[in-house]
């Protein structure tokens, strides 16, 4: 099920979208300078909620020191990024233009009422949600607990560790790739993956594009994308082979990639698929090598390629594919990190593999690896201005 932003369409002209309810954030420093000029900034740890916004819906200011609450707002514009806004030192680029609808109210003890009514300031609020919450500043009698006051499928959350788990494909009101091609990447992976690693109007590159999840995901939140595939399947595919990519050298911001893991799956006759050489086939590891070498050519310095991979066993012989492409990918990258991605609604995932699997004492995949990798610089990095510490148990 899509998110519930959509209406039914109806006959009449007015728009086909329901207003949501997105709860600002602020602090005693931020709150008068917000109230004053209904400008409302939030920093890149929050870009992904601000760009989520659409003008006309229900904005809620919340002061984390006071625990106040002040609303309702309405959005003049949906989410905006400005780079230069000197705004707090330039650390809030993100940021909505609200209007009042009528007196500002104000709520004090604000988190007492949100557990009531048993939403988070970080959720995406329903129409029914964001409703429920003007009742509350209204001073009328506390709506009921109800769980469609949030919306959990409006947006992926972004990872804090590195286990991502989330249930479905696609999120929000449009699909993202398609889920009937097979091995489609879910969307969450790459939505995260952007929003920690570019900012909008960068160049993200897919050279293995499939059904165009990556697409879909960059058009959302505003960055730009070139997607290839060796057999396109829509026409903002473009045809190459990823080891020799019609792009100039250090043009691309990120790279993401989900290549074929073996031969497991069948995605089309073409010659040079890579997906047509077993995984127990050195010549495998070979053929990607070259991938990575190509998307090393073309991305700039320091950018961020992410590689998604699973192991394979079949027939009783284990291979450890995302070992070995880690491997090959340190050859030519540094390293950031390795997440853990839980595999959900796998085909192998069935009462029947599942008591083969105890029956021959084997083991179902059941995560994939998403290994993040970086081009290296001639230039030294900035070292993090973090506070680290020891921590006994
Ligand atoms: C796991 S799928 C990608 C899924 C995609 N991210 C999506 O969400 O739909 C791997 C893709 O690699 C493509 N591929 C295989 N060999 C290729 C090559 N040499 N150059 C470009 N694409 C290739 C396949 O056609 C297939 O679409």
């Amino acid at each position: 099920m899509l998110a519930q932003r959509l209406k039914a369409p109806s006959q009449d002209n007015s728009s086909n979208i329901t207003p949501m309810g997105f709860i600002f954030v602020c602090t005693d420093k931020s709150e008068k300078y917000m109230l004053e000029s209904l400008t409302f900034p939030q920093s890149k740890a929050y870009g992904h909620r601000v760009f989520a916004v659409k003008p006309e819906d229900y904005i809620f200011l919340y002061n984390l020191d006071s625990d106040t609450l002040y609303g309702p707002f309405l959005a003049e514009t949906e989410g905006q990024y400005d780079p230069n806004l000197e705004l707090f030192e330039g650390k809030y680029p993100y940021y909505v233009k609200v209007k009042t609808i009528g007196d500002i109210k104000k709520l004090k003890n604000a988190s007492i009422f949100l557990s009531k009514l048993g939403i988070s300031w970080r959720d995406y609020l329903t129409n029914k949600g964001a409703r429920a919450l003007i009742s509350v500043l209204e001073g009328k009698a506390l709506p009921k607990k109800d769980e469609g006051y949030i919306d959990k499928d409006y947006r992926p959350p972004i990872f804090s560790t590195t286990l991502w788990d989330y249930p479905k494909q696609s999120y929000g009101t449009t699909p993202k790739g398609n889920n009937k091609y097979p091995g489609v990447t879910p969307a969450f992976i790459i939505y995260n993956l952007i929003w920690r690693y570019t900012k909008p109007g960068d160049l993200v590159l897919d050279p293995m594009a499939g059904s165009g999840t990556t697409i879909d995901v960059c058009k959302e939140e505003r960055r730009r994308v070139i997607a290839f595939d060796i057999v396109p399947t829509r026409k903002d595919i473009i045809q190459a082979d990823a080891r020799a990519l019609p792009l100039k050298d250090g043009v691309v911001d990120l790279v993401f990639i989900d290549s074929p893991y073996g031969d497991n799956i069948k995605y089309n006759d073409h010659p040079r698929n890579i997906g047509h050489i077993p995984a127990t086939d050195e010549r495998f590891y070979d053929e990607l090598e070259k991938v990575m070498v190509e998307c090393n050519r073309v991305m700039k310095e320091r950018a961020v390629l992410g590689w998604l991979i699973g192991d394979q066993w079949a027939k009783g012989v284990f291979v450890p594919v995302g070992l070995k492409i880690y491997e090959r990918l340190t050859k030519y990258f540094e390293p950031i990190d390795i997440v853990c991605v839980v595999r959900r609604n796998q085909a192998s995932n069935t009462p029947f593999w599942q008591s083969k699997a105890l029956q021959h004492n084997f083991f179902l995949r059941g995560f994939k690896y998403l290994i993040i990798v970086k081009k290296s610089s001639k230039r030294k990095s900035k070292e993090l201005n973090i506070k680290w510490n020891f921590y006994e148990r």
